[in-house]
């Protein structure tokens, strides 16, 4: 990396406390508009750029990639998932990638608890209807939900975000299940008295709420396929806090549409900003604008991240939170 200040671009509004404490390091072009970057800017970006800050909004694919400039070494993604970065070509072009592992799991966790228990107890639905003022007094008949204590709970993919969920889970009642690629450490699994499952099919065909917790990648894209999403029982409920694109979505909404699930709980879509017109129809689903991981203090632990990884590149270390192939 070339001496002096590297020439950091942001590509969209950071926490203000992140961006000084940027602008006082490096040589730091900030976002005016806060928009997502589209293709030009982007490569416009990558050629002048030492180190790209880029979020879950910007696609860095191979297009992006082969049009940068020799300066550009870094990309310090502000964010866990890097499923917007084509990393394998970026490592081939000798550019380090960096994300924000483990800021983000317990906002994480929280939402997905959140989710687990608002679609079954109906909750949205009950705020909306006294918002309509529809509530004519109690009945033992009205808006009638489903317990969760005592449940199953499959949470597919038990990393960091997926352990803190079933810390979660378990202390509201819920009996904790997983699939992973491997087992987790047997203590973990004893203290969550968690079942593995290795087989993903068996897993769901047995749950009452499954909860999407793995990353998007090339093996999990549509993971939960239209032909495993049929495994679920029709009472089961679907949350989803990681990335849409581990759904497939249409076959989703068909099947909420037609009774073959009860409801669902998602956070994050597969063509996101755009959410499936039918899932938007539904009156069993609740869908939240990808903020899972949206608190002020998080934002800030992530940017502490970025600058952190950043900083440690170009005083010549190995940044702490490389992006490595075995995690693709
Ligand atoms: C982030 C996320 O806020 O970090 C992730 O993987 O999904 C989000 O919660 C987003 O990616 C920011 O780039």
């Amino acid at each position: 990396m070339a001496a002096g200040r590297p020439v950091v671009i942001v590509t969209r509004k950071l926490p203000e406390a992140i961006e000084t404490r940027m602008r006082e390091l490096f040589d730091t072009h900030l976002s005016a508009k806060d928009e997502p970057m589209g293709q030009a800017e982007l490569i416009e970006a990558v050629q002048k750029a030492d180190v790209l800050v880029p979020t879950v909004t910007d696609r860095i694919d191979s297009k992006v990639l082969v049009r940068a400039g020799p300066r550009l070494k870094l990309i310090a993604n502000f964010g866990t998932g890097v499923d917007n970065i084509d990393v394998k070509t970026a490592l081939e072009r000798g550019i380090t990638v960096t994300n924000t592992p483990g800021v983000l799991t317990e906002d994480t966790a929280d939402m997905t608890m959140a989710l687990i228990l608002a679609v079954p107890r109906r909750l949205v639905e009950g705020a909306e209807e006294l918002k309509a003022e529809h509530f004519s007094g109690w009945s033992p008949s009205w808006m009638l939900g489903h317990r969760i204590w005592g449940k199953r709970l499959g949470i597919v993919g038990m990393g960091r975000i997926g352990q803190a969920v079933a810390k979660r889970a378990k202390a509201f009642g819920l009996q904790i299940h997983y699939h992973n690629r491997k087992p987790v450490h047997p203590q973990v699994e004893r203290e969550l008295e968690a079942t593995y499952w290795e087989s993903l099919d068996q897993m769901l065909a047995r749950m009452d709420i499954v909860s999407i917790n793995c990353p998007h990648t090339p093996a999990t894209y549509h993971l939960l396929s239209a032909r495993r999403l049929k495994l679920l029982k029709s009472s089961a409920y679907i949350v989803n806090t990681a990335r849409g694109e581990v759904i497939d979505e249409n076959a989703l909404a068909r099947l909420l549409e037609t009774g073959g699930l009860s409801g669902a709980g998602l956070d994050v879509f597969e063509h996101e900003p755009s959410v499936n017109p039918k899932l938007l129809k539904l009156k069993n689903v609740l869908l939240l604008p990808h903020m899972g991981s949206a608190t002020i203090e998080g934002r800030i632990d992530m940017g502490e991240k970025v600058i952190i990884n950043i900083k440690t590149f170009v005083d010549g270390h190995k940044p702490p939170d490389r992006v490595i192939p075995a995690m693709l």
